[in-house]
């Protein structure tokens, strides 16, 4: 199927549901991977320095964890690679031989990250691969043991149960003794969580409208986007942060052939964003099948970067 009728079909059948729903994945269209940048800049979107701190001060302990010999680093949904090179450039100082193989849907982003990587850290071969990771991982030949990186926190962004199935996924495409760093948010207090989704510049607004500005513009929808506005919740108990869409104003919204109505107040749910505990992080690995899990955490224990070993 096209990447157009994907997001058509994907849309309709949100909106076809009792509690209405955009996937979060359609956020980053070029709009939305700009605004995306503005928003790992806040001060109140901590998880970008957090993970950064680990990949950057941990990398030795990180290091000892790592298969023997010459290293595949393969990154899943890598876009431009700027955390990543100073974790891959800490391994080199430590002696290790490292080929990196960025994955992304991207090949935009994919152009940005290697030439990153040439200016920054010119002696690491890289080997851009571009598409969607769930085709792209399965196809890829690399002839030495893996490190999967899949940071960021994007594990996140799956509900739990899916979040277990796609770590199934990559431990199905490692060899024994491969390893897979994940970027994890963990739970801590509700309210620093709950303001890294309400920044009051409003650029979180501005990415969760920019949604429906793209569905307007994609699939000549009609939704009248300035009477929607943005409202994150975050659930200590569940420890899921989700983002809404609010309608003020009643519409009618056609779209492609069909009319939705949106009465006023009425939610469109538009993503989560898990929060984990490390102990959940524990009992996830083992659900999935690997063998061990080992953390490690920011100054402030706000995120880890854990390191799951076949
Ligand atoms: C990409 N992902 C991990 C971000 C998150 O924190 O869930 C996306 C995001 N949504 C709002 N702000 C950032």
């Amino acid at each position: 199927m096209r990447d157009l009728d994907q997001f058509a079909t994907d849309v309709l059948a949100g909106l076809k549901q009792p509690l209405k729903k955009l996937p979060s994945k359609y956020f980053y269209d070029e709009t939305g991977d700009k605004i995306f940048q503005e928003i790992m800049g806040l001060d109140k979107y901590y998880l970008p320095r957090c993970e950064l701190e680990i990949l950057r001060e941990r990398t030795s302990d990180l290091a000892a964890f790592l298969p023997e010999g010459p290293l595949e680093i393969v990154e899943l949904g890598a876009g431009d690679g700027t955390k990543t090179v100073h974790f891959l450039e800490n391994l080199v100082t430590l002696g290790r031989s490292v080929n990196y193989y960025p994955l992304d849907i991207s090949p935009e982003v994919l152009q940005t990250n290697k030439s990153h990587l040439v200016d920054v850290a010119p002696g690491i071969p890289v080997h851009p691969v571009a598409g969607d990771y769930f085709k792209t991982l399965p196809s890829l030949q690399t002839t030495h043991h893996r490190a999967l990186l899949f940071l960021g926190s994007n594990i996140g962004n799956y509900p739990n149960d899916k979040a277990v199935d796609l770590l199934r996924f990559l431990h199905r495409y490692m060899s024994t003794d491969d390893v897979l760093l994940v970027g994890v948010d963990l739970r801590k207090h509700p309210k620093t969580i709950l303001d890294a989704y309400n920044d009051a510049q409003g650029v979180t607004r501005r990415f969760n409208l920019n949604l429906l500005t793209r569905i307007n513009r994609e699939l000549s929808a009609d939704f009248q986007v300035e009477h929607f506005d943005h409202y994150p919740v975050y659930d200590p108990v569940s420890g899921i942060a989700a983002s809404y869409l609010v309608c003020q104003k009643a519409q009618e919204v056609s779209l492609l052939g069909e009319t939705f109505l949106f009465r006023t107040n009425e939610l469109i749910h538009t993503e989560v964003s898990q929060k984990y505990s490390l102990p959940e992080i524990d009992t996830m690995a083992e659900k999935s099948g690997f063998r061990d899990a080992h953390h490690f955490t920011d100054k402030r224990d706000y995120f880890s970067v854990s390191v799951l070993l076949k």
